[in-house]
Protein backbone atom coordinates (compact mmCIF):
# COMPACT_ATOMS: atom_id res chain seq x y z
CA UNK A 1 0.00 0.00 0.00
CA UNK A 2 1.48 3.24 -1.31
CA UNK A 3 1.02 6.01 1.42
CA UNK A 4 2.62 9.39 0.26
CA UNK A 5 2.06 12.80 1.62
CA UNK A 6 -0.54 14.82 -0.04
CA UNK A 7 0.20 16.99 -3.04
CA UNK A 8 -1.45 19.75 -1.66
CA UNK A 9 -0.23 21.24 1.41
CA UNK A 10 -1.27 23.92 4.04
CA UNK A 11 1.44 26.96 4.73
CA UNK A 12 1.46 25.50 8.27
CA UNK A 13 0.16 24.04 11.73
CA UNK A 14 -0.73 24.93 15.04
CA UNK A 15 -2.24 23.68 17.85
CA UNK A 16 -5.97 25.14 18.99
CA UNK A 17 -4.92 26.31 22.72
CA UNK A 18 -6.92 23.45 24.61
CA UNK A 19 -5.26 20.82 21.84
CA UNK A 20 -1.70 22.14 23.01
CA UNK A 21 -2.12 22.42 26.41
CA UNK A 22 -3.66 18.32 26.10
CA UNK A 23 -0.87 17.26 24.49
CA UNK A 24 1.47 19.25 26.62
CA UNK A 25 0.22 16.92 29.63
CA UNK A 26 0.78 13.88 27.15
CA UNK A 27 4.19 14.93 26.92
CA UNK A 28 4.56 14.77 30.89
CA UNK A 29 3.65 11.15 31.30
CA UNK A 30 6.81 9.75 29.61
CA UNK A 31 10.65 10.38 31.34
CA UNK A 32 13.24 13.00 30.53
CA UNK A 33 14.39 12.33 27.03
CA UNK A 34 11.31 9.91 26.18
CA UNK A 35 9.41 12.60 25.25
CA UNK A 36 9.24 10.72 21.64
CA UNK A 37 6.87 8.15 22.91
CA UNK A 38 4.42 10.52 22.85
CA UNK A 39 4.28 10.90 19.19
CA UNK A 40 1.47 8.71 18.57
CA UNK A 41 -1.42 10.54 20.54
CA UNK A 42 -0.18 13.99 19.53
CA UNK A 43 -0.48 13.18 15.65
CA UNK A 44 -3.48 11.15 16.51
CA UNK A 45 -4.91 14.78 18.40
CA UNK A 46 -3.58 17.04 15.17
CA UNK A 47 -5.25 14.89 12.47
CA UNK A 48 -8.83 14.85 14.56
CA UNK A 49 -8.61 18.96 15.10
CA UNK A 50 -7.65 18.86 10.90
CA UNK A 51 -9.57 16.03 9.70
CA UNK A 52 -6.18 14.68 8.37
CA UNK A 53 -2.37 14.48 8.85
CA UNK A 54 -0.87 17.30 6.32
CA UNK A 55 3.11 17.73 6.62
CA UNK A 56 3.43 20.66 8.55
CA UNK A 57 1.13 19.10 11.14
CA UNK A 58 3.80 16.37 11.16
CA UNK A 59 6.69 18.64 11.47
CA UNK A 60 5.37 20.34 13.98
CA UNK A 61 4.46 17.49 16.57
CA UNK A 62 7.94 16.62 16.01
CA UNK A 63 9.34 19.33 16.65
CA UNK A 64 7.09 19.70 19.82
CA UNK A 65 9.09 16.01 20.74
CA UNK A 66 12.64 17.22 19.36
CA UNK A 67 12.55 14.81 17.10
CA UNK A 68 13.80 15.00 13.32
CA UNK A 69 11.18 15.06 10.96
CA UNK A 70 12.28 12.37 9.28
CA UNK A 71 11.54 10.05 12.50
CA UNK A 72 7.63 11.13 12.47
CA UNK A 73 7.04 11.32 8.80
CA UNK A 74 8.36 7.43 9.43
CA UNK A 75 5.80 7.20 11.96
CA UNK A 76 2.83 9.18 10.20
CA UNK A 77 3.29 7.63 6.56
CA UNK A 78 3.40 3.87 8.27
CA UNK A 79 0.19 3.33 10.50
CA UNK A 80 -2.87 3.77 8.48
CA UNK A 81 -4.64 5.38 11.21
CA UNK A 82 -3.17 8.17 10.46
CA UNK A 83 -4.88 9.98 7.01
CA UNK A 84 -2.55 11.69 4.67
CA UNK A 85 -5.20 13.15 2.68
CA UNK A 86 -8.68 14.70 3.36
CA UNK A 87 -10.94 12.44 3.92
CA UNK A 88 -14.82 12.62 4.24
CA UNK A 89 -16.15 15.13 6.51
CA UNK A 90 -18.56 12.32 8.26
CA UNK A 91 -16.95 9.35 8.23
CA UNK A 92 -14.31 7.60 6.59
CA UNK A 93 -14.81 3.90 6.36
CA UNK A 94 -11.69 1.24 6.60
CA UNK A 95 -12.33 -1.80 5.14
CA UNK A 96 -9.90 -4.89 6.60
CA UNK A 97 -9.33 -7.16 3.30
CA UNK A 98 -6.85 -9.34 4.97
CA UNK A 99 -7.24 -13.32 4.93
CA UNK A 100 -10.28 -13.73 7.28
CA UNK A 101 -12.10 -10.40 6.23
CA UNK A 102 -11.35 -11.68 3.03
CA UNK A 103 -13.38 -15.38 3.40
CA UNK A 104 -16.03 -13.92 5.17
CA UNK A 105 -17.22 -10.58 2.74
CA UNK A 106 -14.39 -8.26 2.88
CA UNK A 107 -15.06 -8.46 -0.82
CA UNK A 108 -18.85 -7.16 -0.20
CA UNK A 109 -18.48 -4.77 1.81
CA UNK A 110 -15.83 -2.67 -0.46
CA UNK A 111 -18.40 -3.40 -3.04
CA UNK A 112 -21.13 -1.68 -0.46
CA UNK A 113 -18.36 1.39 0.17
CA UNK A 114 -17.82 1.41 -4.00
CA UNK A 115 -21.64 1.98 -4.93
CA UNK A 116 -22.47 4.28 -1.70
CA UNK A 117 -19.66 6.86 -1.62
CA UNK A 118 -16.78 6.42 -4.27
CA UNK A 119 -15.98 4.03 -7.05
CA UNK A 120 -12.15 4.63 -5.93
CA UNK A 121 -11.11 4.38 -2.62
CA UNK A 122 -9.50 7.68 -0.79
CA UNK A 123 -12.11 9.31 -3.74
CA UNK A 124 -14.59 11.81 -1.14
CA UNK A 125 -18.44 10.81 -1.80
CA UNK A 126 -20.28 13.63 -4.23
CA UNK A 127 -21.07 15.38 -1.04
CA UNK A 128 -17.65 14.95 0.57
CA UNK A 129 -19.11 13.58 3.16
CA UNK A 130 -17.83 10.03 3.24
CA UNK A 131 -14.54 8.30 2.11
CA UNK A 132 -13.20 5.06 2.28
CA UNK A 133 -10.62 2.35 1.89
CA UNK A 134 -9.14 -1.03 2.38
CA UNK A 135 -6.50 -1.78 5.10
CA UNK A 136 -4.67 -4.28 5.98
CA UNK A 137 -5.94 -6.70 9.48
CA UNK A 138 -6.94 -4.84 12.36
CA UNK A 139 -6.80 -7.43 14.57
CA UNK A 140 -10.33 -8.47 14.82
CA UNK A 141 -10.13 -11.58 12.34
CA UNK A 142 -12.31 -14.10 14.71
CA UNK A 143 -15.21 -11.43 14.43
CA UNK A 144 -14.72 -11.06 10.97
CA UNK A 145 -15.73 -9.18 8.10
CA UNK A 146 -15.22 -5.79 9.84
CA UNK A 147 -14.66 -2.40 9.27
CA UNK A 148 -13.01 0.56 11.20
CA UNK A 149 -14.62 4.10 11.28
CA UNK A 150 -12.92 6.81 12.95
CA UNK A 151 -11.99 4.84 16.38
CA UNK A 152 -14.36 2.32 16.22
CA UNK A 153 -14.67 -1.55 15.26
CA UNK A 154 -17.87 -2.39 13.36
CA UNK A 155 -17.59 -6.24 13.35
CA UNK A 156 -19.49 -9.27 12.34
CA UNK A 157 -20.97 -7.41 9.29
CA UNK A 158 -22.60 -8.44 6.24
CA UNK A 159 -23.18 -6.15 3.15
CA UNK A 160 -26.63 -5.28 4.66
CA UNK A 161 -25.10 -4.25 7.72
CA UNK A 162 -22.35 -1.81 6.09
CA UNK A 163 -24.93 -0.51 3.97
CA UNK A 164 -27.61 0.31 6.90
CA UNK A 165 -24.60 1.66 9.20
CA UNK A 166 -23.66 3.80 6.38
CA UNK A 167 -27.00 5.08 6.02
CA UNK A 168 -27.48 5.99 9.58
CA UNK A 169 -24.25 7.79 9.53
CA UNK A 170 -25.48 9.94 6.96
CA UNK A 171 -29.24 10.52 8.80
CA UNK A 172 -27.18 11.69 11.34
CA UNK A 173 -27.46 8.81 13.65
CA UNK A 174 -24.64 7.07 15.18
CA UNK A 175 -25.12 3.27 15.13
CA UNK A 176 -23.69 1.37 18.03
CA UNK A 177 -20.33 -0.22 16.83
CA UNK A 178 -18.34 -3.64 17.90
CA UNK A 179 -20.01 -7.09 16.84
CA UNK A 180 -23.36 -6.24 14.87
CA UNK A 181 -24.77 -10.20 14.41
CA UNK A 182 -25.39 -10.22 18.11
CA UNK A 183 -22.05 -11.60 19.85
CA UNK A 184 -21.14 -10.56 22.70
CA UNK A 185 -17.77 -9.81 22.09
CA UNK A 186 -15.50 -12.76 19.94
CA UNK A 187 -16.76 -15.81 21.79
CA UNK A 188 -17.83 -18.56 19.38
CA UNK A 189 -20.58 -17.52 16.72
CA UNK A 190 -22.76 -20.67 17.74
CA UNK A 191 -22.68 -20.33 21.32
CA UNK A 192 -20.27 -20.86 24.31
CA UNK A 193 -18.20 -24.33 23.87
CA UNK A 194 -16.17 -23.64 27.36
CA UNK A 195 -16.01 -22.06 30.51
CA UNK A 196 -19.90 -22.25 29.44
CA UNK A 197 -20.96 -21.15 33.15
CA UNK A 198 -19.25 -18.07 32.45
CA UNK A 199 -21.93 -15.29 32.18
CA UNK A 200 -21.18 -11.54 31.06
CA UNK A 201 -22.55 -9.28 33.37
CA UNK A 202 -22.48 -6.36 31.35
CA UNK A 203 -24.67 -5.35 28.35
CA UNK A 204 -21.18 -4.40 26.17
CA UNK A 205 -18.08 -5.66 25.88
CA UNK A 206 -15.93 -3.83 27.11
CA UNK A 207 -14.69 -1.97 24.14
CA UNK A 208 -18.03 -1.43 23.74
CA UNK A 209 -18.75 0.42 26.82
CA UNK A 210 -16.28 2.51 27.08
CA UNK A 211 -16.83 3.81 24.09
CA UNK A 212 -20.12 4.26 24.66
CA UNK A 213 -19.32 6.00 28.18
CA UNK A 214 -16.87 8.15 27.49
CA UNK A 215 -17.92 9.60 24.50
CA UNK A 216 -15.21 9.10 22.42
CA UNK A 217 -16.43 6.91 19.58
CA UNK A 218 -16.55 7.96 15.47
CA UNK A 219 -18.59 10.85 16.72
CA UNK A 220 -19.63 11.94 19.99
CA UNK A 221 -21.98 10.45 21.62
CA UNK A 222 -23.83 12.16 24.54
CA UNK A 223 -27.10 10.17 25.78
CA UNK A 224 -29.48 8.34 23.19
CA UNK A 225 -29.92 11.47 20.78
CA UNK A 226 -26.35 11.68 19.40
CA UNK A 227 -25.03 14.76 17.38
CA UNK A 228 -23.49 13.91 13.62
CA UNK A 229 -20.26 15.26 13.86
CA UNK A 230 -16.59 14.11 13.35
CA UNK A 231 -13.98 15.55 16.09
CA UNK A 232 -12.75 17.53 13.74
CA UNK A 233 -15.65 19.83 13.01
CA UNK A 234 -16.40 20.99 16.50
CA UNK A 235 -18.46 20.11 18.83
CA UNK A 236 -22.10 21.37 19.02
CA UNK A 237 -23.75 23.04 22.03
CA UNK A 238 -23.81 21.08 25.08
CA UNK A 239 -26.16 21.05 28.30
CA UNK A 240 -24.40 22.50 31.05
CA UNK A 241 -22.42 19.87 32.88
CA UNK A 242 -23.06 17.09 30.34
CA UNK A 243 -19.44 17.20 29.79
CA UNK A 244 -18.03 17.99 32.71
CA UNK A 245 -14.64 17.08 32.76
CA UNK A 246 -14.72 15.16 29.83
CA UNK A 247 -12.46 12.41 27.95
CA UNK A 248 -10.63 15.27 26.14
CA UNK A 249 -10.03 17.55 28.49
CA UNK A 250 -6.30 18.21 29.06
CA UNK A 251 -5.18 16.03 32.05
CA UNK A 252 -1.38 16.05 32.83
CA UNK A 253 0.05 12.60 34.67
CA UNK A 254 -0.05 12.70 38.52
CA UNK A 255 1.42 9.57 38.98
CA UNK A 256 -1.75 7.79 38.40
CA UNK A 257 -2.02 4.82 35.67
CA UNK A 258 -4.64 5.95 33.07
CA UNK A 259 -5.98 5.20 29.72
CA UNK A 260 -4.72 6.65 26.57
CA UNK A 261 -7.84 9.32 27.00
CA UNK A 262 -6.36 9.74 30.34
CA UNK A 263 -9.49 8.75 32.14
CA UNK A 264 -9.87 5.88 34.27
CA UNK A 265 -11.88 2.40 32.99
CA UNK A 266 -13.97 3.19 36.75
CA UNK A 267 -14.25 7.20 35.94
CA UNK A 268 -15.85 6.88 32.49
CA UNK A 269 -18.29 4.12 33.95
CA UNK A 270 -19.36 6.58 36.82
CA UNK A 271 -19.44 9.25 34.37
CA UNK A 272 -22.07 7.37 32.63
CA UNK A 273 -24.59 6.98 34.96
CA UNK A 274 -24.28 10.40 36.66
CA UNK A 275 -24.41 11.94 32.74
CA UNK A 276 -27.88 13.38 31.55
CA UNK A 277 -29.79 12.14 28.64
CA UNK A 278 -29.13 15.67 26.57
CA UNK A 279 -31.00 16.32 23.26
CA UNK A 280 -27.92 17.89 20.95
CA UNK A 281 -29.39 19.61 18.19
CA UNK A 282 -27.37 18.25 15.17
CA UNK A 283 -24.78 21.01 13.50
CA UNK A 284 -25.90 22.42 9.95
CA UNK A 285 -24.23 20.00 7.66
CA UNK A 286 -23.17 21.99 4.29
CA UNK A 287 -24.52 21.37 0.64
CA UNK A 288 -21.72 20.57 -1.80
CA UNK A 289 -20.90 22.99 -3.84
CA UNK A 290 -19.55 21.85 -7.22
CA UNK A 291 -19.53 25.19 -9.65
CA UNK A 292 -17.40 26.95 -10.66
CA UNK A 293 -15.87 29.89 -8.94
CA UNK A 294 -16.46 32.40 -11.95
CA UNK A 295 -20.17 31.35 -12.51
CA UNK A 296 -22.72 33.92 -11.25
CA UNK A 297 -22.40 34.43 -7.48
CA UNK A 298 -26.67 34.09 -7.15
CA UNK A 299 -26.37 30.71 -9.05
CA UNK A 300 -24.02 28.69 -6.70
CA UNK A 301 -26.51 27.07 -4.22
CA UNK A 302 -25.35 26.23 -0.04
CA UNK A 303 -23.37 30.30 -0.73
CA UNK A 304 -23.84 32.52 2.06
CA UNK A 305 -25.03 35.89 1.03
CA UNK A 306 -21.60 37.63 1.82
CA UNK A 307 -19.76 35.71 -0.59
CA UNK A 308 -21.66 36.39 -3.15
CA UNK A 309 -20.22 39.89 -3.35
CA UNK A 310 -18.64 39.83 -6.94
CA UNK A 311 -14.85 41.65 -6.68
CA UNK A 312 -14.55 45.37 -7.79
CA UNK A 313 -11.32 47.04 -7.56
CA UNK A 314 -8.18 45.61 -7.29
CA UNK A 315 -7.49 42.50 -5.16
CA UNK A 316 -5.99 42.60 -1.70
CA UNK A 317 -3.30 40.84 -1.01
CA UNK A 318 -4.59 38.16 1.27
CA UNK A 319 -1.38 36.96 2.21
CA UNK A 320 -0.95 39.88 4.71
CA UNK A 321 -3.52 37.58 6.62
CA UNK A 322 -1.61 35.19 9.60
CA UNK A 323 -1.73 31.68 7.89
CA UNK A 324 -2.54 32.38 4.10
CA UNK A 325 0.19 32.03 1.56
CA UNK A 326 0.53 31.95 -1.95
CA UNK A 327 -1.51 28.81 -2.46
CA UNK A 328 -4.25 29.65 0.18
CA UNK A 329 -4.32 32.96 -1.39
CA UNK A 330 -5.11 31.69 -4.77
CA UNK A 331 -7.96 29.05 -3.35
CA UNK A 332 -9.99 31.84 -1.41
CA UNK A 333 -9.61 33.74 -5.11
CA UNK A 334 -10.88 30.80 -6.93
CA UNK A 335 -14.31 30.50 -4.15
CA UNK A 336 -14.50 34.45 -5.16
CA UNK A 337 -12.65 35.68 -2.60
CA UNK A 338 -10.31 39.08 -3.37
CA UNK A 339 -11.20 41.14 -0.64
CA UNK A 340 -10.55 41.86 3.21
CA UNK A 341 -13.87 43.30 3.07
CA UNK A 342 -15.78 40.21 2.74
CA UNK A 343 -13.91 38.26 4.72
CA UNK A 344 -14.49 40.99 7.58
CA UNK A 345 -18.18 40.48 6.70
CA UNK A 346 -18.14 37.14 7.40
CA UNK A 347 -20.51 35.00 9.99
CA UNK A 348 -20.63 31.56 11.10
CA UNK A 349 -22.23 30.28 7.69
CA UNK A 350 -19.61 31.69 5.54
CA UNK A 351 -16.96 30.53 7.46
CA UNK A 352 -18.32 27.50 7.68
CA UNK A 353 -18.71 27.00 3.66
CA UNK A 354 -15.14 28.11 3.24
CA UNK A 355 -13.88 26.19 5.95
CA UNK A 356 -15.39 23.18 4.02
CA UNK A 357 -13.62 23.25 0.92
CA UNK A 358 -10.06 24.76 2.46
CA UNK A 359 -9.01 21.04 3.67
CA UNK A 360 -7.61 22.87 6.70
CA UNK A 361 -10.48 22.31 9.11
CA UNK A 362 -10.37 25.37 12.05
CA UNK A 363 -8.07 27.20 10.12
CA UNK A 364 -9.97 30.27 10.27
CA UNK A 365 -11.06 30.09 13.52
CA UNK A 366 -8.20 29.71 14.88
CA UNK A 367 -6.08 32.45 13.09
CA UNK A 368 -8.89 34.72 13.77
CA UNK A 369 -9.20 35.90 9.76
CA UNK A 370 -12.27 37.75 10.57
CA UNK A 371 -10.77 39.96 13.01
CA UNK A 372 -7.33 40.14 11.27
CA UNK A 373 -9.23 40.79 7.67
CA UNK A 374 -11.42 43.70 9.35
CA UNK A 375 -7.94 45.21 10.69
CA UNK A 376 -6.76 45.28 7.10
CA UNK A 377 -9.56 46.62 5.64
CA UNK A 378 -9.58 49.53 7.99
CA UNK A 379 -6.17 49.91 7.90
CA UNK A 380 -6.79 49.80 4.01
CA UNK A 381 -9.78 52.63 4.12
CA UNK A 382 -8.07 55.11 6.52
CA UNK A 383 -4.79 54.93 3.64
CA UNK A 384 -6.90 55.23 1.05
CA UNK A 385 -8.75 58.39 2.57
CA UNK A 386 -5.57 59.71 3.22
CA UNK A 387 -4.40 59.50 -0.41
CA UNK A 388 -7.34 61.14 -1.66
CA UNK A 389 -7.04 64.06 1.10
CA UNK A 390 -3.53 64.24 -0.07
CA UNK A 391 -3.98 64.23 -3.78
CA UNK A 392 -6.57 66.81 -3.01
CA UNK A 393 -4.24 69.20 -1.01
CA UNK A 394 -1.44 69.13 -3.77
CA UNK A 395 -3.89 70.10 -6.84
FE1 LIG B 1 -9.63 -8.72 9.11
FE2 LIG B 1 -7.75 -9.67 10.76
S1 LIG B 1 -8.20 -10.31 8.78
S2 LIG B 1 -9.25 -8.16 11.13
Amino acid sequence: MLRRLHPEQPESFAFTPANLKWAEAQITKYPPGRQASAIIPLLWRAQEQEGWLSRPAIEHVADMLGMAHIRALEVATFYFMFQLQPVGSVAHIQICGTTSCMICGAEDLVAVCREKIADKPHQLSADGRFSWEEVECLGACANAPMAQIGKDYFEDLSAEKLGWILDELAAGRVPPPGPQEGRFASEPAGGLTSLTGARASEKHNASLALATALGDTVKRIDGSEVPLVTPWQGKPAEPKGARQGAAHDPRPAAGKPVNGTGVSEQEARARTKAKPKAKVAAPPMVEPDDKAPDEPAEAVAGRAPSLMEKPEGAADDLKKLKGVGPKLEQKLNELGIWHYRQIAAWGPEEVAWVDDRLNFKGRIERDDWVAQASALAENSANGSSKRQADDKAES
